[in-house]
């Protein structure tokens, strides 16, 4: 059994001393976990505690740093028995870093906690439909993530540091590697951050590093992100990023005021896209548009939802929410059109290009709102209907909207069991009932949850 890191240890060290000055020490059982990858546990008094980074199973010390009326926040600080799930984590930051929560769980627990918190999401909503037993969506349990992003972090020596988030987002962690990305993005990452420790004196401008990454294809994408237009040193960041075999694209992205709207790209080096696979199919990806994040677990998914489609000759398939167009180009082989709605303008450009590249004329992407464009649509035969939302899942216009189009399959693609729950609730008081529901694990060591529904109307 592992020992239980010291919470004081690490760059977190401030919030930590905040939290134990509260020191109300409690021993907790973790019952299970809860939304968001904390464990529940119990207080004396039968109020609800969260607490991070602990194992359903586990008795821990915990100190409780917030508390509310009907539930208090807690850090562990010890195990006293630890849960029989429990393994060692094998990243050396799990503890102090934001990025997974779930590493100290063996796979085959990590797997059965998702498939139960699907499963508890839907019964809060009095959802009754069945679920299926969770699918991993490959057996890459480390260095799938195809992009992360970094914050630069300027100290008091002048040298800077690569960072990410603690779980509660308020303090950085310095880190030089992350356990979910390759070899070779983890090595851009001390390349860039050395090269500015030894050549650039004014390092204020670096806010940002985000890296995207081709699995298949091996290209690499990578955008510095400043604070201001100038780029100090540019012409040897890039010598010194060329040097890295993969690199095809660098952008220096600039964000006045350190904020992420209104950003202008301006490439520094190379193509203005990098391409990826999925299946027989090539994509382009670019700086603006959404892409899967888990590049060998999206053929996985994207076979499960074609095989929940079950395409017909000439059927017409809507691809709500498309993104650069990848599932519905996955799907398109026998459908005699394929309409794919995006908001983004540069995603439902790449989605065009993928349609070319990949030599397929049956597909069509519009730029609009889902909703608005469902509403104006809503007299079309559909045969084949994707949604794939963001994580805020539905709105209710676009659902009454769904429910009153004509389509004869839907296939609602969830990254946010608690939206898809409450969304489902809804379809269903409407007639639309979901005939199966599909977990699958497509993030590994985090709490993220992806599932596959497909819904019809009731008779
Ligand atoms: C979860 S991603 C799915 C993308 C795509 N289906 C895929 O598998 O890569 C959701 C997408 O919805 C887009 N989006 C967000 N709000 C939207 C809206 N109101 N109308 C259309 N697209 C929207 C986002 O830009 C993003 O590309």
């Amino acid at each position: 059994m592992p020992p239980f890191p010291d919470p004081r240890g690490g760059p977190g060290f401030l919030i930590e001393i905040l939290y134990l000055s509260y020191n109300n020490i409690m021993r907790i059982e973790i019952e299970k976990m809860a939304f968001g990858g904390s464990g529940l546990g119990h207080l004396d008094d039968g109020r609800v505690v969260f607490i991070r980074k602990v194992v359903p199973g586990d008795t821990v010390e915990a100190n409780i740093y917030e508390e509310k009326k009907d539930f208090a926040f807690a850090v562990a600080e010890k195990v006293i028995t630890p849960s029989p799930m429990r393994i060692d984590a094998p990243c050396k930051y799990f503890y102090q870093c934001g990025g997974c929560e779930h590493q100290n769980i063996s796979y085959q627990n990590q797997l059965k906690i998702k498939e139960d918190l699907v499963r508890e999401s839907l019964q809060r909503q009095k959802v009754t439909t069945d679920v299926e037993k969770i699918i991993p969506s490959s057996d890459k349990e480390f260095f799938y993530r195809n992009s992360i992003r970094y914050s630069f972090l300027l100290g008091q020596d002048n040298n800077i540091a690569l960072t990410r988030h603690q779980p509660d987002d308020n303090e950085l962690v310095i880190v030089d590697a992350c356990m979910l990305q390759s070899e070779t993005s983890n090595l851009i990452l001390r390349k860039i951050r050395d090269y500015i420790n030894k050549n650039i004196e004014d390092k204020s401008t670096f806010w940002q590093l985000k890296i995207r990454e081709g699995k298949w294809t091996g290209d690499i994408m990578v955008e510095i992100i400043t604070s201001s237009s100038h780029l100090p040193n540019e012409k040897g960041i890039i010598a010194e990023l060329r040097s890295i075999s993969g690199i095809k694209s660098i952008y220096q992205t600039i964000a006045p005021g350190k904020s992420l709207i209104n950003l202008r790209r301006r490439l520094i080096f190379g193509s203005p896209v990098i391409f990826e696979k999925i299946g027989f199919y090539t994509f382009q990806i670019s700086p603006e548009s959404f892409f899967q994040t888990n590049s060998e677990g999206v053929e996985t998914l994207y076979d499960l939802i074609k095989k929940t489609a079950d395409v017909k000759i000439g059927d017409e398939v809507v691809d709500l929410f498309c993104g650069t167009g990848s599932i519905g180009i996955y799907l398109s082989t026998l459908a005699k059109k394929v309409s794919g709605i995006e908001v983004v303008n540069q995603a439902v450009r790449d989605a065009k290009d993928n349609a070319r590249i990949n030599k397929i004329k049956n597909c069509e992407f519009i730029c609009a709102d889902s909703k608005k464009w469902l509403h104006q649509n809503r007299k079309i035969k559909i045969n084949k209907l994707i949604v794939d939302p963001p994580r805020a899942g539905l709105s209710k216009e676009l659902i009454f909207d769904i429910c009153n189009s004509d389509f004869d399959i839907m296939i609602y693609v969830s990254c946010n069991p608690a939206t898809f729950a409450r969304d489902l609730k809804l379809f269903e008081s409407n007639g639309v009932m979901a005939k199966k529901i599909q977990p699958i694990d497509m993030f590994p060591q985090t709490h993220h949850i992806e599932l596959v529904s497909e819904l019809v109307k009731s008779k």
